[in-house]
């Protein structure tokens, strides 16, 4: 059996299974549950804070004093960690991409009243994040401190034990609910949730196919980056595993516009689901994943989800992405 390495306990876990009993699907008699992981915590909610678990344990094991992180202008991960790192004792740097705003709201905002040191990389020099983060570092020890980077999305080798154990989680899930999902999905963004549900699913012998819906890059990103963490996971642990046999199913075609921009099927999804059940998704990641995940469930054998009958959404947060972009949604 894997070893688990070090972890902080920082997570409202288990979160709970919901079964969407309300929520209407054409020509198909799929059912689909939720993992709420949304229900992780209330500021820090969503899929980062189980994989900051394993990653802040390592910068305390390290005797770092700071922590630096990067990612969008409202990332949800610079929120979970700005917030962690301050319940930690922990000083916090977010580098972003993007300019500054007048007025930062949703995730930023949170951001700042967390007492986050907050820099901005433009989007044309973003290629240099890595290289500025490496100055930053550099400048905290000539500071007299050690400062952690951990990449965007926590996604790396030590992020992804936050969905491996996410997995031994939905493995006593499943036994309790004597539920078989044929399907577990996910939204897909840095690609560190979907490499913990794959080797977890492997590891703890998961019923169901891991499915992901990109909201940047595309299925060949995924695939490179997931097989390259994972090795280096391997690595890292000395687990004996079998990075080739990974069956990486990233689906395509829902990202819309761009990265945290949605076409209005996405606004109008997430209103329907709010509207039949009470449910929140988000226009960045999970209402993308959750709107692909319905079209091809709809879409039966011609999908990429054929014979699902019983499908596990993982919510994985990101409510304050809503509040930036309520403009988008049609009130009736
Ligand atoms: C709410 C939410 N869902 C899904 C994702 C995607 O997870 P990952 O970055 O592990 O691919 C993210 C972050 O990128 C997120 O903030």
């Amino acid at each position: 059996m894997v070893e688990f390495p070090k972890r902080l306990n920082l997570a409202r876990l288990p979160t709970p299974i919901t079964k969407l009993d309300r929520f209407p699907l054409h020509q198909s008699d799929a059912q689909i549950w939720v993992k709420r992981d949304e229900l992780t915590g209330t500021e820090v909610s969503g899929n980062k804070i189980r994989k900051l678990e394993f990653s802040l344990a390592e910068a305390l094991e390290q005797a770092c004093d700071t922590v630096i992180t990067c990612g969008g202008i409202q990332s949800n991960h610079c929120r979970s960690t700005a917030i962690l790192c301050t319940r930690l004792g922990l000083k916090v740097h977010l580098v972003l991409r993007g300019e500054k705003p007048d007025q930062p709201e949703g995730n930023l905002l949170l951001g700042y009243l967390s007492g986050a040191e907050i820099s901005y990389i433009s989007e044309r020099d973003w290629r240099g994040h890595a290289e500025y983060v490496r100055h930053l570092q550099q400048d905290y020890a000539k500071a007299g401190g050690k400062a952690f980077y951990i990449p965007i999305g926590a996604s790396d080798e030590i992020g992804i034990w936050g969905y491996i154990a996410a997995c031994r989680e939905l493995k006593k899930d499943f036994q309790q609910l004597g539920m078989t999902p044929d399907y577990i999905v996910t939204a897909t963004g840095s690609g560190g949730t979907q490499a913990g549900l794959l080797v977890g699913s492997a590891l703890f012998d998961l019923p169901g196919k891991v499915v992901a819906f990109n909201v940047c890059d595309d299925a060949a990103y995924f695939d490179q980056k997931i097989r390259q963490d994972v090795t280096l996971w391997k690595q890292r642990y000395s687990v004996d595993f079998e990075v080739e046999g990974l069956q990486i199913s990233t689906v395509e075609g829902y990202m819309g516009p761009g990265y945290g921009i949605a076409s209005p099927e996405v606004f109008d999804c997430i209103a329907q689901l709010a509207r039949t059940t009470g449910l929140f998704l988000d226009p960045v990641y999970t209402g993308k994943a959750f709107h692909g995940m319905v079209n091809e469930i709809q879409k039966g054998a011609e999908g990429s989800m054929p014979d699902a009958r019983n499908v596990l959404f993982i919510h994985t947060g990101g409510l304050f992405g809503v509040f930036p972009q309520q403009q988008n949604f049609t009130l009736e």
